[in-house]
C-alpha cells in the first residue's frame, strides 16, 4: 500500500479534482506502474464533460507510460525497472475476438468495467471507499496497478511523452490508415479534424504513400499538419458544411478521395465524410460522438456507387505487437510523434489543459511526473 496523487471526477460531467489516494498492491495477473507521462486525448475529456456516461468516482487518464515498479505473484520479476506503454483495452486474450486476433473488439476485457480482472479496484479514498481507474489504467495519477495484458515494453530510446501517445492518439490514427482501412499506396486520403488523432492519420498516411488532404476549421492545426506532410488543406467554416465537402472534391480531384478519415465525431462532420466520397470511396469513422447522438446520409448514392463506412476503434491494435512497431517507426525518423506534442504540464494543471482541449486550440498535452 503506498499513497499517490491522482485526478478523480465524482461522476461523469463533473470536474477532476487532485485527490491523495491509497492504491495497494499488484495481485496476480497485475503490475504496479509508476507513471512517467499520460496525454489528454479528447476521450478524456468526452467523459470529463458528460459526453459518455462512466461510473464515478473514477482516475481519468487512458493515454499513458511509465516504468514497472513490481509485479504481482506469478509473473517474471525481471521485466521491473522496463519503461512501458499502457493498452486501454487490455485484452482478456479468452474471448472469441481475441481468440481470432481481434484484441481491439475484445469482449471479455477488464477495461470494460474500469476495474481489474477481478472485478475489483485498487485505489481508495483514505475513508477506503473504492475509486476507479478509467479502461483499468487511470493515466492521470503518479502511479497505477494496471492488468498484466495492459503493459508493453518499449524499445531503448522512446521519450515518455512519446510512449504515452502510442498508448492512444497514434495507434488510434495511424492503425486507422494502416490496419483499419489498409490504404494503399498512391490513394487518396481526406483527414477531417486534426487533433492529436486526426494527425496521427496524417502520419498514417504518409507511411502508406498516400496524398493527404486536411480539414480542420483552425489555421495552426492546418499548418502542423503540413509540417507533417499533407499535401492540401481545406480550412472548414462550421456555418458552410457543403464548402467543406466541395473543398475537400476538389482538392482530391477525380471526384473526391478514395478515403476520408473522420477525427472530430460529431454528426456533421461525419456527415461530411460520407458526402466527400466518390464511387467506390470508403469513410472510416474514428471520432466518437457523445452518447446517443445519430448521423444521417442519403442512402440511395451510397448504395448505388458502392461506397462504403467503416468504424475503427483504436486503430485495430493489437497493443503487444504494434506498439513496438509504431515504436521502431518512431526511432528510424519515421514517425514524428513527438511533432503533435505542444505543451507539457503538471497534473495540477489538467483542468486548464481541458480548457484548452475544448476550445480547439491544443495538439497533444501531455502531462509529465516527476
Ligand atoms: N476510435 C477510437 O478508438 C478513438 C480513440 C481515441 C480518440 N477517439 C476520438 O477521436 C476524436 C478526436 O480526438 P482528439 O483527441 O484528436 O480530439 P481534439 O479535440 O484534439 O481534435 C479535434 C479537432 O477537430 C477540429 N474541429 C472541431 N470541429 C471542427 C469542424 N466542424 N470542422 C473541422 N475541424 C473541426 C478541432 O479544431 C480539433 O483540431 C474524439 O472524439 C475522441 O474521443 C477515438
Ligand atoms: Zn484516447
Ligand atoms: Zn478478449
Amino acid at each position: 500500500m503506498r499513497e499517490i496523487r491522482g485526478a478523480v471526477i465524482e461522476a461523469a460531467g463533473r470536474p477532476t479534482s487532485i485527490e491523495t489516494l491509497r492504491l495497494d498492491d499488484p495481485r496476480p495477473g497485475e503490475v504496479l506502474v509508476r507513471m512517467t507521462a499520460s496525454g489528454v486525448c479528447h476521450s478524456d475529456l468526452h467523459v470529463r464533460d458528460g459526453d459518455w456516461e462512466r461510473p464515478g468516482p473514477i482516475v481519468l487518464g487512458h493515454e499513458g507510460a511509465g516504468v514497472i515498479e513490481a509485479v504481482g505473484a506469478g509473473l517474471d520479476p525481471s521485466v521491473v525497472g522496463r519503461a512501458v506503454a499502457l493498452s486501454w483495452y487490455a485484452p482478456c486474450l479468452r474471448c472469441r475476438e481475441c481468440q481470432r486476433g481481434r484484441q481491439w473488439l475484445c469482449q471479455g476485457s477488464p477495461s470494460l468495467r474500469h476495474r481489474q480482472a477481478d472485478g475489483t479496484t485498487r485505489l481508495e479514498r483514505a475513508d477506503g471507499s473504492p475509486v476507479l481507474a478509467y479502461l483499468s489504467i487511470g493515466t492521470f495519477a503518479e502511479a497505477q496497478v494496471v492488468p498484466a495484458t495492459a503493459v508493453v515494453p518499449m524499445p531503448d530510446g522512446v521519450p515518455p511523452e512519446v510512449a504515452a501517445l502510442i498508448g492512444c492518439g497514434v495507434s488510434t490514427g495511424v492503425g486507422a490508415v494502416l490496419k483499419t482501412a489498409e490504404v494503399p499506396a498512391g490513394s487518396t486520403v481526406a483527414i477531417i479534424g486534426l487533433g492529436g488523432v486526426g494527425l496521427s492519420c496524417v502520419m498514417g498516411a504518409v507511411l502508406a504513400g498516400a496524398g493527404r488532404i486536411v480539414v480542420d476549421v483552425s489555421r495552426a492545426k492546418l499548418d502542423l499538419a503540413g509540417e507533417l506532410g499533407a499535401t492540401h488543406w481545406v480550412q472548414a467554416d462550421p456555418s458552410n458544411p457543403q464548402a467543406t465537402v466541395d473543398g475537400i472534391r476538389g482538392a482530391a480531384g477525380d471526384g473526391g478521395p478514395d478515403f476520408v478519415f473522420e477525427a472530430i465525431g460529431t454528426p456533421t462532420t461525419i456527415a461530411q465524410a460520407v458526402a466527400a466520397l466518390p464511387p467506390g470511396g470508403t469513410a472510416v469513422l474514428v471520432g466518437l460522438t457523445r452518447f446517443g447522438e445519430v448521423a444521417s446520409f442519403e442512402p440511395f448514392p451510397f448504395v448505388d456507387g458502392g461506397r462504403r463506412i467503416l468504424g475503427s476503434n483504436y486503430g485495430s491494435a493489437v497493443a503487444a505487437i504494434d506498439f513496438p512497431r509504431y515504436a521502431d517507426a518512431y526511432l528510424a525518423g519515421r514517425l514524428p510523434i513527438e511533432r503533435l506534442i505542444d505543451r507539457r504540464l503538471p497534473l495540477d494543471d489538467l483542468e486548464d489543459a481541458f480548457d484548452r482541449l475544448r476550445a480547439g486550440q491544443a495538439a497533444r498535452q501531455v502531462v509529465v511526473f516527476d
